[in-house]
């Protein structure tokens, strides 16, 4: 989880119960900083993410001294010479991930946390990429986990690990604003839409907040008849904020960490500008109201704040 939701506590707590943690930082000195802090607390494989729409040349270098590398967003293409695997949301993705070297491939379905690349749901997706790759290929599942059952059911339609984000992001170990948990904790829906848009105009599932009352007029889609359809279709920002996102994606890659981070701190739910940062317990709690809340369906079903020891457990069955 991106944006330093996840730093060495979380991954190195997942690691150390049985499961394989992930680091989620910008910056090639972070990543080792984080990597080596991670390694201080378990001897055991920890995993580096890297959107590869921001990543750059140094920080491949840096992830890559991690035990396993996962790329998310972009053309997928072999930038480390260790275990690589890339999160895909269609079967033509993942065959190119494979093409590409991949050593396996996450498939997220549509009703995932975070940025969404899936259009389907993650077991109906799962069974396409099944279909269309080799039958001892890696696949991994995200979207929908979040209980023991949510587990099985993904290993038992073929999935060779499953994938969490939402039930880390409630963990004691996260990085999230209590004040972000805490809303997600009560939170029965999500919107999958594209708001939080400036510097990375892609789909993303957030829970509501003041931001998107304010700019997509308070939508409720998912306490309708018919939830899970609903709550998949993408709800659009405005169309002078997408134009604006639009603008100024191509020089995102290239702002400064420092002014990315004091344009973060100053939005507020009125701001047409919204960055995809979402609210670290380094920032002031106001940014809960003008940031994105990730958060995947199963929100819905989580009720509370364990250790990611726990959690692991949890889901392991
Ligand atoms: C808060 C949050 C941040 C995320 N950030 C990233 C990211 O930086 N890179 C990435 O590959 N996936 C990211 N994801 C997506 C996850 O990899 C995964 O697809 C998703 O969490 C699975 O759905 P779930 O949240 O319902 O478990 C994020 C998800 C959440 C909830």
């Amino acid at each position: 989880m991106g944006g330093g939701l996840s730093r060495h506590g979380l991954a190195a707590a997942v690691s150390e119960a049985g499961g394989l943690g992930t680091i989620a930082v910008g910056g090639a000195e972070a990543i080792r900083r984080e990597l080596a802090a991670a390694r201080d607390l378990t001897g055991r494989p920890l995993a580096v993410n890297l959107l590869l729409p921001f990543a750059r040349r140094g920080w491949f270098e840096a992830a890559g001294e991690a035990d396993v590398v996962v790329t998310f967003w972009g053309r997928p293409r072999r930038r480390t010479p260790g275990v690589w695997l890339h999160q895909c949301g269609s079967v033509a993705e993942a065959r190119e991930a494979q093409s590409a070297g991949a050593d396996g491939v996450i498939v997220q379905g549509v009703e995932a946390g975070g940025h969404v690349r899936g259009t389907v749901p993650a077991l109906e997706l799962l069974e396409r990429a099944r279909a269309a790759l080799p039958a001892d290929y890696p696949l991994l599942l995200a979207g929908g986990i979040a209980e023991a059952g949510d587990v099985r059911a993904a290993l038992e339609a073929g999935a060779t690990a499953a994938v969490a984000g939402t039930r880390f992001l409630l963990a004691e170990e996260s990085r999230a604003h209590p004040a972000y948990r805490e809303r997600l904790v009560a939170a029965g829906e999500t919107i999958l839409t594209d708001l939080f848009g400036a510097a990375w105009p892609a789909p993303h599932r957030v829970v509501p907040n003041a931001a998107t009352e304010r700019w997509l007029g308070g939508v409720r889609p998912f306490r309708g008849i018919s939830p899970g359809k609903d709550e998949r279709r993408l709800v659009r920002a405005p169309g002078a904020n997408r134009a604006l996102n639009h603008l100024l994606a191509p020089g995102a890659r290239y702002t400064p960490p420092s002014l990315q981070l004091g344009m973060m701190r100053r939005q507020r739910p009125g701001s047409r500008l919204l960055t995809p940062a979402g609210p670290t317990d380094d920032g002031p709690a106001t940014l809960v109201d003008a940031c994105a809340l990730y958060a995947g369906e199963t929100v819905a079903r989580i009720g509370d704040v364990r250790p990611a020891a726990a959690i692991v457990r949890d889901l392991s069955g």
